[in-house]
């Protein structure tokens, strides 16, 4: 079970005029091993969104003022943060927009990917799975040695991936995992996430500007626009008759489908 539910999410933005509202009553559901796609404009609040199911908000000015996060039946925003940590990397893991600042520039890759496993199952074992990650993403085993500078955009992108995945989580919310990086490696690392969710039985939530991907590998499309959702629907229908104005703008706009 990995079923992701968001209802009625409301985000503010504290500034010297007070609460500002970046994210408006947004609903949104992943049910059990499928993959879900949110897509909009830049500053939409997709980011947020995501952030908040795991409790991450990338600022202290951002607040949760409203709705329900429920993760398997759990009310994730009433949880003590003790218990929050539990889900976290384990249950939920997320890669997150900026791949350059993930990885930890004097530790090495595999002592990275290791490092989570160790936060949630202790030493035992630890290695093993770290490798088994990598193995996964296809990242041949002398990677595991080395340092982040040593790899290319495309093998970071993939240590990132194995270092979500190596807890072994039932749902994982990827932001933008492939932007930077060039047009086939960024087909090559979709391939893999999409063949790894379904390996594996993930949920998956993915957050990016590339629609032809969207119309690829994803069942449900929400669509985002300052702050709110104007329109979802499964992935194919939306796409062949958008209904928004704003999704058909964003549609007439990627030529390449
Ligand atoms: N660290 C931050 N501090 C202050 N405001 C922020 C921060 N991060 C995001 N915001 C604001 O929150 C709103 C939503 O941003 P968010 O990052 O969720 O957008 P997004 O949809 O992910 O955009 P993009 O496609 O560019 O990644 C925007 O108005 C943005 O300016
Ligand atoms: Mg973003």
């Amino acid at each position: 079970m990995s079923d992701l539910r968001i209802e009625g999410l409301t985000i503010a933005l504290r500034d010297a005029r007070g609460l500002r509202p970046i994210v408006r009553d947004v609903s949104l559901h992943v049910p059990s091993g499928t993959s879900v796609a949110l897509v909009g404009e830049s500053g939409a609040g997709k980011s947020m969104t995501a952030c908040a199911v795991l409790r991450l908000l990338p600022t202290e000015q951002a607040v949760i003022t409203g709705g329900r996060i429920e993760f398997d039946g759990v009310d994730l925003l009433a949880l003590p943060e003790e218990q929050m940590r539990t889900y976290r990397g384990a249950k939920i893991a997320m890669i997150f927009q900026e791949p350059s600042s993930a990885l930890d520039p004097v530790l090495s890759v595999g002592a990275q990917v290791m490092e989570g496993v160790e936060a949630h199952f202790g030493r035992r074992g630890a290695r093993e799975r770290a490798m088994e990650a990598m193995r996964r993403v296809e990242l041949p085993p002398e990677i595991f040695r080395r340092y982040p500078h040593q790899l290319s955009g495309g093998q970071r992108q993939r240590v990132l991936i194995a270092s979500a995945l190596a807890p072994g989580p039932s749902l994982l919310i990827a932001d933008e995992p492939t932007s930077g990086l060039d047009v086939t490696v960024q087909a090559q690392i979709m391939d893999l996430l999409y063949r790894l969710q379904r390996e594996l039985r993930m949920s998956l939530l993915l957050i990016t500007h590339n629609l032809g991907l969207v119309a690829q590998r994803t069942e449900t499309v929400y669509v985002m626009r300052r702050g709110e959702i104007v329109e979802s629907g499964p992935t194919l229908d939306v796409f062949r008759a958008p209904k928004h104005p704003y999704t058909q703008t964003l549609l007439r706009m990627a030529p390449t489908l």
